[in-house]
């Protein structure tokens, strides 16, 4: 099990809006507006690229984005998407094997962490960590279960969507890892945390503070 989408791509951004309606959309895009000018931005696990569309309304050109996902239907839906005049770099590989020589000014990762077992989050975090720029930011959106906020329902959802996923055979996480301690420990600043779907879905904005040595 590799948290490879392959096998739902098609019915992916449906089954996303029957749940969730335009949640976990919306926790995205109101994130778009932080992505500077001219910025160097890594996507990773983007799904079938409906994001490169919204950012394209915010930055019709400029950027350069390295979109990287591992489910290879997930890159050709991506492929088709409008990019006005910025230059995308489509990489079908998981985010493990990726290797880059840039670093960048802005990392998203949405409903990415959610599918991983705490070990690989864990690593993952640290490689992304070296990708971003000092002051760079990163855009994390996450299923979010707390103590002031963890109702019945929202525990129900998410065994239900780690049950369907298991029975796919797609998703290796049994449950849902907190992230925020790795930021926190990394020196980032939250920059602006935004709750949907009651509280469900968590969209913060990282600003990496961390000076090199
Ligand atoms: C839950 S979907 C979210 C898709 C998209 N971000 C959205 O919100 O519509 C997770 C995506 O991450 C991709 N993915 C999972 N593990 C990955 C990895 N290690 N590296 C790159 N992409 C990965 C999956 O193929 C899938 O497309």
């Amino acid at each position: 099990m590799n948290n490879n989408y392959d096998k739902i791509a098609g019915h992916y951004d449906t089954l996303s809006r029957l749940v969730f309606f335009k949640s976990q959309v919306n926790a995205q895009i109101n994130q778009l507006q932080y992505i500077p000018e001219n910025g160097n931005v890594l996507i990773v696990g983007g799904g079938t690229g409906w994001i490169l569309e919204e950012i394209t309304k915010v930055h019709s050109r400029g950027l350069k984005i390295i979109y990287v996902e591992i489910s290879a239907k997930m890159i050709t839906l991506s492929q088709k998407r409008n990019c006005g005049h910025n230059d995308v770099t489509f990489v079908n590989l998981g985010i493990e094997d990726f290797k880059s020589d840039l670093i960048f000014d802005v990392v998203l990762t949405p409903f990415l962490f959610d599918n991983f077992a705490e070990e690989r989050a864990a690593k993952v975090f640290e490689q992304l960590n070296a990708y971003l720029k000092k002051d760079g930011l990163w855009f994390l959106v996450d299923f979010s279960l707390n103590k002031t906020n963890g109702k019945w329902w929202k525990w129900l959802i998410l065994k239900s969507m780690y049950g369907f996923f298991k029975l796919l055979n797609i998703v290796e996480a049994n449950n849902l890892i907190d992230m925020n301690p790795y930021f926190l420990k990394s020196h980032y600043q939250i920059v602006e945390e935004r709750l949907y779907y009651g509280g469900f879905i968590k969209a913060t904005i990282f600003k990496n503070k961390m000076t090199l040595i």
